[in-house]
């Protein structure tokens, strides 16, 4: 069993199952630490730090997090298990997903009805059309809200509750980073050779952008650490092999098979590395 909490959002490309490897890699004594791509929150709620500071891009997936954090934990699972009751969706199948996900807006900020279309959504994804709409597929009876989910969920929010976490939600450019010696930066970006629905808008722009903010970090003597991929599928990432080699490079065997079904050899394993300034 992992002494490591499990994130309820099964997060494609989530560090949960790389978190050993990645945390000997972390400095000690962390005051801050910045999760700044916090994604399902794998890496901020299991860390050891004094604070966490967690920030997301997308609104429902921070403004989940944040009303869990915020939210007592039997009362968000009684409030998830009502959403399921109100839609049926024990016995009405994808007809009652589907008429669920039709009511579904990101402003409402329905943190229970995302999180129950999360749990019955295909491979839990988090997808949303252009007009705001999620849009992910249904998962099929297998992916429910099943107990073994309700109780990861339970020790999920138990862990969040017991951690200092401040909550941003907007992009790794917009966070106000404290230049203390003992704070630390993690990113953990969208991977610019992988396919996964949240790295679509990830282009060349951003992995630059994210570098030179990383260097001006760097240059402010704030210590970072960021996860990516040198090598997927047949594809290298020049940019992060290039900028890169003026830090330190530790190297992890992963094998992301779940986060790409069009990979051509399924057993191929990537090449992900921890690049970090200390
Ligand atoms: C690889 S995932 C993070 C997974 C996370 N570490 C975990 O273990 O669950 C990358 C995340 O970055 C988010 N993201 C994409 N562009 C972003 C941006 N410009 N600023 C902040 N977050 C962004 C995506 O929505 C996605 O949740």
């Amino acid at each position: 069993m992992s002494k490591y909490v499990r994130p309820p959002f099964n997060y494609t490309g989530g560090k949960f199952k790389l978190l050993e490897d990645l945390f000997r890699c972390f400095p000690k004594n962390i005051n801050t630490l910045y999760d700044v791509f916090g994604g399902g929150f794998s890496v901020g709620v299991n860390a050891e730090a004094l604070k966490v500071v967690y920030n997301e891009q997308l609104a429902p997936v921070a403004g989940c997090i944040e009303y869990m954090y915020n939210t007592p934990t039997q009362q968000f699972i009684d409030e998830v298990l009502a959403v399921c009751d109100r839609y049926n969706l024990k016995d009405g199948g994808e007809a009652s997903y589907l008429y669920m996900r039709s009511k579904y807006r990101v402003e409402d900020a329905d943190h229970a009805l995302f999180f129950a279309l999360l749990s019955h959504s295909f491979n839990s994804l988090v997808r949303f059309n252009s007009e705001g709409g999620f849009n992910a597929h249904y998962g099929g009876v297998h992916n429910t809200l099943r107990a073994s989910r309700i109780e990861t969920l339970r020790t999920f929010m138990d862990k969040l509750h017991s951690i200092k976490l401040q909550v941003l939600c907007g992009s790794f450019i917009d966070v106000p980073v404290a230049d203390v010696e003992s704070n630390f930066v993690y990113c953990d970006p969208p991977y610019l050779i992988t396919k996964c629905d949240y790295n679509s808008g990830w282009r060349f722009a951003n992995e630059y952008a994210l570098y030179h903010w990383l260097d001006t970090l760097n240059n402010r003597g704030v210590k970072f650490g960021v996860s990516n991929v040198l090598r997927s599928s047949g594809r290298y990432n020049h940019i992060l092999a290039e900028w890169s080699r003026k830090y330190q490079v530790h190297k992890f065997n992963m094998n992301y098979t779940n986060s790409s079904p069009v990979r051509k050899n399924r057993h191929e394993r990537d090449e992900e590395v921890f690049v970090c300034n200390y």
